[in-house]
């Protein structure tokens, strides 16, 4: 492939891609192919689009505070969550609630997080666009062990000595509870966490495993940014049900013990066909005639989104921040594409619409209830004195000419253990082997190839877009990233400057059906 122009190369990859198409089904939207996934549907009548109301998670407060740090405690736990209408959903719950409390810190304030797995499998906790050291970034092999070890005895008793967790050599593992230590030296960002464990994180985060974490700055409280009620966080994750109420998940192995992935054609992903925001589906919020800042994450498994407002409001989708915080100047947009594990922070001017207007949060890569997310009743016109500066923050841009070295990564479907799976440079992930080992202090580009809609998210650093193909970086690429937004025959070109923690540390699938089938692989940073 060296010496073919990257034009041709793009073409032989896009056939290659049709080729192995075969048996990789994709969710066809009006457009073409927007998610790379299979829809699974729910056994039960979903309730209908703007009939319930919009919550967001409860703040947690710590603990306890000494000169140091803050303390936090969450205990992982199975709870009956009130999805559905008149029925229970069981829940895996950060807290017992999906989603998980809000974590809300400062920069340079350092928070510990105590973690009680109440939970029947082991778990891992990762912050996801936090700068951690290796040994609190929830490494996927360093379990912390249930409480009560009956269920997985159990398990590992009847099948799970070859394959699974019988097989495998666990990392640094604790019992029942592990504090994690996050100094959070770093800019203000919507952060999340989620579980993380090899092989299970799909399913672990499908029952509920996930919450935001949002860190604070100067920079950012000196833009006067719409705050307490005018803030909303909006988690979007889709989700399929049980007739019982239930969650649906295609789990080639229910008990989450032994084999991972999913059955059959949901290989490609999982996408569900009810759309739960901070878990409930299609809510309705009452907001003023004002200025919002809405920090929205696309939580979902596999599932791509295209955002938009509808009608569509004065100055359009204004993003102001991204996966890892504040842009240089704010973007208007009409129209915001979001793979998963991606977030957009946006202010939208809801004083432009007459009192009383129902105003639509739409998904246009989703067809019937999917093209809906949740929708906004104006109220009247309220006091509001922000208006979107110019500039926002500062933002060093890197450059090709910044980097030390290039190194290419490709992203495939192939086989894992003679099943189906998803492949970086032909390996499965190991936590043996290093793709990368890279120096504090220096900038690397990064190309990476995909197959289909792969996003690519590393941890430790965030990056920016370079270019993707033969063009620059794309609408939604402006700022500093933690997850890239793949497509299908897709080239693009990163630069990521590492700095921070010396150790091991993934890099990553985020469509979470192709990090358990093993769409993942180590850098060492030194
Ligand atoms: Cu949000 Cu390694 O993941
Ligand atoms: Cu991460
Ligand atoms: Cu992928």
């Amino acid at each position: 492939m060296r010496d073919v122009s990257r034009r041709t190369f793009l073409g032989a990859g896009l056939l290659a891609g049709i080729g192995l198409g075969v048996g990789i089904p994709f969710s066809l939207g009006a457009g073409g192919s927007t998610s790379t996934g299979n829809l699974l549907r729910s056994r039960l009548t979903l309730p209908l689009p703007f009939t319930m109301p919009f919550r967001a998670p409860p703040v947690l407060h710590p603990v306890r505070s000494d000169a140091a740090a803050d303390f936090y405690d969450i205990s992982q736990s199975r709870a009956d969550a009130s999805i559905l209408p008149g029925m229970k959903t069981e829940i895996w719950g950060y807290n017992g609630i999906f989603p998980g409390p809000t974590i809300v810190t400062r920069r340079g304030r350092p928070a510990v997080v105590r973690h009680t797995n109440n939970l029947p499998v082991p778990t891992v906790v990762h912050l996801h666009g936090g700068r951690t050291p290796h040994d609190s970034d929830g490494y996927p092999i360093d379990f912390i062990y249930p409480v009560d070890m009956s269920y997985m005895n159990q398990h590992m008793d009847t099948h799970g000595h070859e394959t699974g967790m019988g097989a495998m050599v666990p990392g640094d593992t604790t019992i029942g509870q592990r504090s994690y230590r996050y100094p959070l030296d770093q800019r203000a960002a919507t952060l999340w966490y989620h579980d993380h464990r090899m092989d299970f994180t799909g399913p672990s985060l499908w029952r509920g495993l996930a919450g935001f974490h949002l860190v604070r700055d100067d920079e950012e409280d000196t833009l006067g940014l719409p705050a307490g009620a005018r803030e909303l966080p909006i988690m979007i994750t889709d989700r399929s049900f049980e007739a019982t109420g239930n969650f649906l998940y295609p789990s080639t192995d229910p008990s989450l013990m032994a084999t991972p992935g999913v059955t059959g054609s949901f290989v490609a992903g999982v996408l569900g066909d009810a759309m739960l925001v901070n878990g409930t589906p299609w809510p309705v919020a009452k907001i003023d005639g004002a200025k919002y800042r809405l920090r929205i994450l696309n939580a979902c498994n596999a599932r791509r989104l295209d955002l938009r407002i509808d009608p569509q409001p004065d100055g359009g989708l204004t993003q102001i921040g991204t996966d890892g915080g504040l842009l240089a100047a704010p973007i208007r947009h009409e129209h915001f594409e979001l793979a998963p594990a991606q977030r957009v922070d946006a202010i939208i001017d809801f004083a432009g619409y007459k009192p009383g207007t129902a105003v639509t949060l739409l998904n246009d890569f989703g067809e019937g209830n999917m093209s809906q997310i949740m929708r906004f009743i104006v109220g009247p016109k309220s006091r509001d004195t922000f208006t979107v500066p110019d500039r926002l923050a500062t933002i060093e841009p890197l450059t090709a000419a910044d980097a030390v070295t290039t190194r290419t990564f490709r992203f495939q479907s192939g086989d894992v253990n003679h099943t189906k799976g998803w492949l970086i440079d032909a390996q499965p992930f190991s936590p043996d082997n290093i793709s990368a080992a890279v120096k504090l202090g220096t900038v690397e580009i990064w190309r990476l190839i995909a197959d289909f809609h792969h996003p690519v998210h590393l941890h430790l650093n965030p990056f920016q877009v370079l270019s993707r193909g033969i063009g620059g970086p794309g609408a939604f690429d402006a700022g500093w990233k933690d997850t890239i937004d793949l497509r299908p025959a897709e080239e693009a070109a990163i630069a990521i400057r590492f700095e921070g923690y010396a150790g091991k540390y993934v890099f990553h699938c985020h469509n979470l059906e192709h990090e358990d089938m093993a769409m993942m692989a180590n850098f060492i940073t030194r």
